[in-house]
C-alpha cells in the first residue's frame, strides 16, 4: 500500500515518533512535513522518503486556533500541492490536526481516502472550542477512519461531536529489540552522567512545557530525602522558553541546584531511563497516550504517572506502576519516598510492568493491526 503521510511539525514530538515507526513499515510511502527540522533528519536516517512542503508557515503545535495560523490563502496552495502528490498514493494519512485540515481539502481535490491519526485529547484543557469543532467537523465529513491513540482520546473525540463509528483505538507500538539488555546500560550511563550509587535518580522525559508539569517534580523534591535528585530530559520544542526560565528560577529559589539537572533533548532515551531509579510522568492535563510511560516500563524502570487520560490505560496502580492525582507534588513525593525506601518492591512492580508492556505494545503486532484497518479503508 502506498501512503502519503502528512505532519505539521518538523520537530520530533510523540506523534511524530509514532509516525516514524508506522512509516518505516511502508516502503512505498512519502512523509510530507509542513515545517523543517530535526524530525526530517530522523526520517532520512531511517531511509523514509520525506518532503518539506512549506517552511514559511508558523506551525505552533499548541496554538489554540487553527484559523489564525491557517488563513485560506496559505492553506490552499499547500492543499493543492498535497492533492497533486497524493495522486500517486492510495491514501492520505493525516497525523496532526493541521495536517487534517490540509489533508481534508487535498482528499476532496484528488479523491483519495483520508485517515486521521488522532494523537490529542480534544478537550478545553488542550484546545479551544473552535479548534475542536474544526477538527471534528473535518474528520466527520472527510475521514474514512479516525485512529485514536487511546480510549481517552477516542472518548473526547466522540464527546466533542465526532462520529463513534469512524473511530478505532490503536495504541502506540514500540520496537522491543531496542530494549533488550538495556539494563546492562545502567551502570555505564550513571557513571557518564556523574551519578553515584548513593544517588536516587528520578528521571523526567518530556518536552519542557507547562502542561507536562516539570515544576511539580521540582516541588516534590523538597519533600524527599537529600539524596533524591531529578534529571529532566527534553527541550522546549514548541517555543515554551518562558517556562524554561520559570523552571530554572524555581530551582534557584528552592536551592535545589545540586539536585536538579536539565540535559536537553536526547536520542538515547532508553539508556537514560535504564539509568534512573524511577521515571516520573507529571502532566497536569490528561495525557492523550504517554509514550514515555510505556518506554519506562519497557526499560524495567519503575514509573509513576499522573492519573488522567491515556495514562490510566497504561498503568495499573500498585501493580505495574503508580498513579497519583495530577498536580499534587506531595502525593508524587510520597511515591518517590516509597520507592526510595523499598527498592525491591519497586523493582518487582517494574518487572511485572516490563512483561506486560512487551505484550501490549509490540510494534510488530500494532503495525499489523494498523495495516489491517488501512487495507479495509483502501479496499
Ligand atoms: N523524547 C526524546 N528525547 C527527549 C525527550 C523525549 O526522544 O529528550 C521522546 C520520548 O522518548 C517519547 C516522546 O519524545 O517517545 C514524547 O512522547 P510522549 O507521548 O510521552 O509525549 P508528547 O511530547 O508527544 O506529548
Ligand atoms: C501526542 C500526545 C502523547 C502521545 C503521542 C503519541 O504527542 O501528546 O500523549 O503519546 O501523541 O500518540
Amino acid at each position: 500500500m502506498k501512503i502519503l503521510f502528512l505532519d505539521q511539525s518538523g520537530k520530533p514530538g510523540g506523534a511524530e515518533l509514532c509516525l516514524l515507526d508506522i512509516a518505516k513499515t511502508y516502503r512505498g510511502c512519502l512523509v510530507c512535513l509542513f515545517a523543517d527540522g530535526f524530525f526530517r533528519t530522523m526520517l532520512e536516517e531511517e531511509q523514509i522518503p520525506v518532503k518539506v512542503l512549506a517552511t514559511a508557515i508558523d506551525v505552533q503545535k499548541d496554538s489554540s486556533t487553527l484559523q489564525g495560523v491557517y488563513s485560506i490563502g496559505r492553506l490552499l496552495p499547500l492543499a493543492i500541492s498535497v492533492a497533486r502528490l497524493s495522486r500517486k498514493y492510495d491514501l492520505i494519512y493525516a497525523n496532526t490536526q493541521k495536517a487534517l485540515v490540509v489533508g481534508a481539502l487535498a482528499s476532496v481535490l484528488s479523491r483519495r481516502s483520508l485517515v486521521f491519526h488522532l494523537h490529542d485529547i480534544l478537550s478545553l484543557e488542550h484546545f479551544s472550542k473552535t479548534n475542536q469543532r474544526i477538527a471534528v467537523t473535518l474528520a466527520n465529513r472527510f475521514a474514512s477512519l479516525v485512529i485514536a491513540n487511546s480510549q481517552a482520546s477516542q472518548s473526547a473525540f466522540i464527546a466533542a461531536g465526532g462520529q463513534a463509528k469512524l473511530t478505532q483505538v490503536v495504541y502506540n507500538g514500540f520496537n522491543l529489540a531496542a530494549y533488550r539488555d538495556i539494563a546492562s546500560q545502567r551502570q555505564p550511563t550513571r557513571q557518564a552522567l556523574g551519578f553515584t550509587d548513593r544517588d536516587f535518580v528520578v528521571g523526567h522525559f518530556s518536552r519542557l512545557a507547562p502542561w507536562k508539569g516539570q515544576h511539580l517534580l521540582i516541588e516534590a523534591l523538597t519533600h524527599c530525602p537529600e539524596s533524591v535528585s531529578a534529571m529532566f530530559v527534553g527541550d522546549a520544542l514548541f517555543g515554551e522558553r518562558d517556562y524554561v526560565t520559570q523552571l530554572q528560577q524555581q530551582v534557584k529559589d528552592l536551592h535545589l541546584e545540586h539536585r536538579v539537572r536539565f540535559v536537553g533533548f536526547r536520542s538515547d532515551v532508553a539508556e537514560l531511563m535504564a539509568a534512573c531509579d524511577l521515571v516520573a510522568h507529571t502532566s497536569t492535563a490528561p495525557e492523550p497516550f504517554g509514550r514515555v510511560i510505556v518506554e519506562a516500563m519497557l526499560c524495567g524502570t519503575p514509573v509513576v504517572a499522573a492519573a488522567a487520560g491515556g495514562a490510566m490505560e497504561l498503568v495499573a496502580d500498585g501493580v505495574t506502576g503508580w498513579l497519583v492525582a495530577p498536580g499534587d507534588p506531595v502525593k508524587l513525593a510520597a511515591v518517590i519516598v516509597q520507592c526510595y525506601d523499598r527498592p525491591s518492591i519497586a523493582q518487582e512492580i517494574a518487572a511485572t510492568a516490563q512483561i506486560q508492556a512487551s505484550q501490549r505494545f509490540d510494534l510488530t503486532a500494532i503495525a499489523r493491526q494498523i495495516d489491517r484497518i488501512l487495507v479495509r479503508v483502501v479496499g
